[in-house]
Formats: C-alpha cells, sequence, structure tokens
C-alpha cells in the first residue's frame, strides 16, 4: 500500500513538512484542545521556572498527528531554551547519543521522536543520563577496559511515542510527566480549520469548517490536509470553501462522513467478509488486507475503535453494530454484542 497516497494518513508526509511548520501553534494558549494536559504542562513549567530548576522529563503518546512534536516546541519556547530533536531509530550508537548530549546547554530541551524504536544498548545508556545527567562510556576493551562518567548538562527529555505499551518500564520510570493525548472533538478542529484557514488565507463558510472536522479522524494534522485539498477545489471553481465545495471536495477524496477513507472501509469489509464480523487477530487482518501490523495498530485501528466501529476483545478484533451499518450490512444476531443483551 503505497502510504504517500493517503489523504486520511495521520503521519507526515514529506512536502507537508514546511506549511505544518507555518501552521504549529506557538504558545500554549494557541495549542487548541487538550486542556487537562495543558493545564497541567502549565504548572509543571511555572513551578519550575519559579524553582529554576529544569523541567522534568516528559512522555508523550497518542496516535500520529495530535500535537507532540508541537507541544515539546511549545515546552522549550515557554521555557526559554533551544530544542533539540532527533529519533529513536536514528540514535544508532552510544557515540550518537554522547554526540548530542555533549552540545546540549543548561535547561535544553531533547527530543526523541519514536522513542520505542530506540536500540536496546542506547536506551540503557540513557538510564544514568536521565537520573543523574552522567553518560557511562566505556573505554577500550577486555580486562583493561575502563568506565568513566561523563557529565552532561541538565536538560530534559521528551519522549515522544505513538505506542506507550512498547516502553520498557525501566524508560518509562524515568519520566517524571506522562501525558496521553485525546482524540480531538469536532469543535476543537472546527477551531483548528478556522485558525488555519486564516493563516493560509483562505475564506471557509462556518459550516464547511464543520464538514471537514467531522472527517478529520479526530487528528489535526488530518484536519489542516483536508483543509488544503479542499481549498484546491474551492480555487478551480474561483470560490471561497462552501459548504457543498468541501463535500463535493471530500467525497472526490474518497473520504466518506465518518472520516473513513478506502482502506478503513476496506478493513470493515474484509472483517465481515471474510471473517464473520470477528474476532480476528491484527496480524491476521494485516495479511488479509496487505499492510504492516504496526501500521495498523499505530494508524488505522485507534480511529476506529474510538468511534466504535471496532472492538477490542481478548480473543481479537471485532465489528460492532455501528461498524456493520456503516458499511450497509445487517448485523447478525449472533455479533458479540447482541449476545451479550
Ligand atoms: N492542539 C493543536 N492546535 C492547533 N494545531 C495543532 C494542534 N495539534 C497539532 N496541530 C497541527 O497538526 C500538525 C501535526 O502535529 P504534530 O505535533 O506534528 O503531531 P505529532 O507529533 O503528534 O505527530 C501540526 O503541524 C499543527 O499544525
Ligand atoms: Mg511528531
Amino acid at each position: 500500500m503505497d502510504e504517500s497516497k493517503r489523504i486520511v494518513e495521520a503521519s507526515k508526509l514529506t512536502e507537508e513538512d514546511r506549511s505544518e511548520t507555518s501552521l504549529r501553534p506557538k504558545c500554549l494558549d494557541e495549542f487548541i484542545g487538550q486542556d487537562k494536559l495543558k493545564n497541567n504542562l502549565k504548572v509543571f513549567i511555572e513551578a519550575a521556572k519559579n524553582r529554576h530548576e529544569v523541567l522534568d522529563h516528559c512522555l508523550f503518546y497518542a496516535p500520529p498527528g495530535l500535537g507532540k512534536t508541537t507541544l515539546s516546541h511549545i515546552i522549550a519556547k515557554e521555557m526559554g531554551n533551544s530544542i533539540r530533536m532527533t529519533s529513536g531509530p536514528v540514535l544508532e550508537r552510544i557515540g550518537d547519543l554522547a554526540a548530542i548530549l555533549t552540545n546540549l546547554s543548561e535547561g535544553d530541551i531533547f527530543f526523541i521522536d519514536e522513542i520505542h524504536r530506540m536500540n536496546r544498548l542506547v536506551e540503557e545508556s540513557l538510564y544514568p543520563v536521565m537520573e543523574d545527567f552522567e553518560l557511562d562510556i566505556i573505554i577500550g576493551q577486555g580486562p583493561s577496559a575502563k568506565t568513566i562518567k561523563l557529565p552532561v548538562p541538565r536538560f530534559t527529555l521528551i519522549g515522544a511515542t505513538t505506542r506507550a505499551g512498547l516502553l520498557s518500564s525501566p524508560l518509562r520510570d524515568r519520566f517524571g510527566i506522562i501525558e496521553h493525548l485525546d482524540f480531538y472533538e469536532t469543535e476543537e478542529l472546527v477551531r483548528i480549520i478556522r485558525r488555519a484557514a486564516e493563516i493560509m488565507n483562505i475564506e471557509i463558510d462556518a459550516d464547511a469548517s464543520k464538514e471537514i472536522a467531522k472527517r478529520s479522524r479526530g487528528t489535526p494534522r488530518i484536519a489542516n490536509r483536508l483543509l488544503r485539498r479542499v481549498r484546491d477545489f474551492a480555487e478551480v471553481k474561483d470560490d471561497k470553501i462552501t459548504c457543498d465545495i468541501a463535500k463535493e471536495a471530500l467525497n472526490a477524496l474518497g473520504v466518506d462522513g465518518a472520516g473513513l477513507d478506502k482502506i478503513d472501509r476496506l478493513i470493515l469489509n474484509v472483517l465481515v467478509k471474510n471473517f464473520g464480523g470477528g474476532p480476528v487477530g491484527i496480524d491476521t487482518i494485516a495479511v488479509a488486507i496487505s499492510e504492516e501490523s504496526d501500521t495498523l495498530t499505530d494508524v488505522y485501528e485507534p480511529y476506529l475503535i474510538q468511534s466504535g466501529f471496532i472492538a477490542r476483545t481478548s480473543r481479537g478484533r471485532v465489528v460492532t453494530e455501528i461498524g456493520y451499518k456503516h458499511i450497509g450490512v445487517t448485523t447478525p444476531e449472533n455479533n458479540f454484542q447482541k449476545k451479550l443483551l
């Protein structure tokens, strides 16, 4: 499956890098939604500043596109420090880590994206760094090998992950602040779309922004992407974005009224037609639709579950009544929900 073609793909597409930077909220007050998390962060940032200490290490976990990277930039800005960014798979050797750590200044933010994909040795060498701000480096080999402790400036590590469950507990335990980002409500996405439209200088009707919001799978990155695509349709028609244009554009893009695209509907159809509605294991579904199970778990499944189209049971994934209804198939009598009644 070519992911770059997927309009509701929540991961970042390369050409989006630039436009994402311009749309990224710069401070906590511009960051829409996630109120509980924002309020907590405000308190932690304020307290750390008052004590002239660095902020505790933070772990953000959420599906792609909900604002983990954005929040990390905002934290650096609010703390008045710089941010260094890398990702788990890039840190191949302890030397890669040492190179970054020794270049940090006191109070800097060190951001590791996809922290669950860090190599085990690098991860373990991070433990003393997080606790005591000392990196253990082994010099030499065999009996004459020595460990030296390299002091590093006090900094804040921010880890981002799509799946907290894949993080080892020694690593997770070393984060003082662990926060989960939720999918956004339609009303919040409306505000995100209106803000983006203003920055991009696009005129958009209120009901049009609502229509786009409803189809954005609770994800700001997708909301911004759909807005850009709908704008293309509006420009060709030489009009502002009206609800009709938004609907027409979204339908043409294959994004249905619930924000599901071709692949989401394929997943529901395969579950129903090939597996009697489940329960089916994630690996089996992955094979049936020729997709990686990781992508299925990170990208497709969270929203399908969150909106109640499928449910996760101890024996595998099952299609709910809402899921059956969505693809226009009558729920069978032996559906797990009917059996519960
Ligand atoms: N709370 C928010 N308010 C406004 N825009 C947001 C918000 N969260 C995310 N965005 C937008 O969505 C884009 C993707 O967010 P990002 O932080 O890169 O997600 P993640 O790192 O979780 O994959 C950002 O560039 C930004 O434009
Ligand atoms: Mg990110």
